[in-house]
């Protein structure tokens, strides 16, 4: 059912937009793919027993109906379509008829965003056939006048950058790749659809909360980047969290705070001789992938699990967040930030992020749609 909504708002905005849509014309968020996609299929007894199940099989059945697009229920529907036969109902009057659905791949909600339609990692002149030919769902393709308003950057014919921009509006983002401060690259789109920037080889995640440097597995920080020391910021943050933590009686201080990269092979290279490679993994970054390089970043207290269970450790967990920091290795995320727990490594963001990725229960990897992982 959802690719009949994605299909209908799809087909709006390429049949009554201009070759650009503003970002004020960005349809509500009520009509995203994302949303309509979580919208239940009807069960088993609502798609049967109200007007085609076997007791009820006298019902007759209107012969037409003019309900609305979301009240119909296509039946059959899955995360899949399969080229045939199906039938759509009216979950209003039960009125039923045959459609047919042309071969369509997947479109999950987490990947419109990046308009891959067939998940095969990038976005493709396939995909944007796929956007157009669920939009219209025919395969007559498009007449001239379609086709010119389907081109929305009105060059090159219909191309993956017309299926990512129809699938980014279509899920309410910004269509347009952001206009980014002097000196940033653009990088691609994350899964969630946040802009990625590259400045002097270090990646940063450009949101509402500004630009957020990201150091994990997936993403390095040049060997040269060396702020030698905790950020101006990090430190104010710090100091006003160490404040907040004495006047309930608790002392937080930090026990590791800047690494330049060196110090990380060090460390990682004295853990990889104790401990082994994959074990060292879990726990420590391979230089040029720790956050202490980039000085926003520090370990506090006490280096140890059970860290988390002291007064400090709880208080940290819960407090942290009003002064801009995050635990950044959380509880069962270890599959996500590839790290096993801790309590004592804090990150500073901001106070806004932190906050937000703090109410949402998500690592950072979660919250901005990105991964972390070696190559
Ligand atoms: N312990 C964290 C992952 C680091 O080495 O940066
Ligand atoms: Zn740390």
């Amino acid at each position: 059912m959802k690719k009949f909504f994605a299909a209908a708002l799809i087909l709006g905005l390429m049949l009554s937009s201009s070759a650009h849509i503003s970002a004020k014309e960005v349809p509500p968020k009520e009509t995203s793919i994302e949303e309509t996609s979580d919208r239940e299929a009807p069960s088993e007894e609502a798609s049967t027993g109200n007007f085609s199940s076997e007791e009820e099989s006298e019902t007759v059945l209107p012969e037409n109906c003019s309900h609305e697009f979301e009240d119909w229920y296509v039946s059959k529907a899955s995360t899949y379509r399969e080229e045939g036969e199906k039938e759509r109902v009216c979950l209003i009057c039960g009125y039923t008829e045959a459609i047919s659905t042309p071969k369509l791949t997947h479109l999950s909600a987490d990947k419109c965003p990046t308009g891959d339609a067939d998940m095969d990692g990038k976005v493709t002149a396939a995909d944007a056939r796929y956007i157009l030919r669920l939009s219209i769902n025919l395969d007559d393709g498009l007449d001239a006048e379609q086709q010119k308003k389907a081109d929305f950057d009105e060059k090159d014919g219909i191309t993956a950058a017309d299926a990512r921009y129809a699938l980014r509006v279509s899920v309410g983002m910004d269509p347009y790749q952001p206009t980014l401060a002097p000196g940033y690259t653009f990088a691609g789109y994350t899964s969630k659809g946040y802009a990625l920037a590259k400045k002097d080889g270090v990646t940063y995640v450009v949101s509402s909360y500004g630009y957020t440097l990201i150091a994990n597995k997936t993403y390095s920080l040049p060997s040269t980047y060396a702020p030698g020391d905790l950020t101006s910021e990090c430190k104010a943050a710090l100091g006003a969290l160490q404040k907040g933590a004495s006047k309930e009686g608790m002392s937080i201080y930090c026990v590791s705070g800047y690494r330049s990269y060196q110090t990380q092979a060090n460390l990682y290279n004295r853990y990889v001789a104790r401990d082994g490679k994959i074990k060292a993994d879990t726990y420590s970054a391979r230089p040029g992938h720790s956050e202490h390089q980039s000085g926003l970043a520090l370990d506090v207290n006490s280096v140890a699990g059970s860290f988390a269970n002291t007064r400090e450790g709880r208080w940290l967990a819960a407090n942290a967040h009003k002064y801009g920091f995050i635990i950044r290795y959380g509880k069962d995320k270890q599959n996500i930030t590839g790290y096993i727990y801790e309590p004592w490594h804090i990150r500073y963001v901001g106070a806004e992020l932190a906050a937000a990725v703090y109410e949402s229960g998500l690592c950072l990897e979660e919250f901005f749609g990105i991964t972390s992982a070696y190559n």
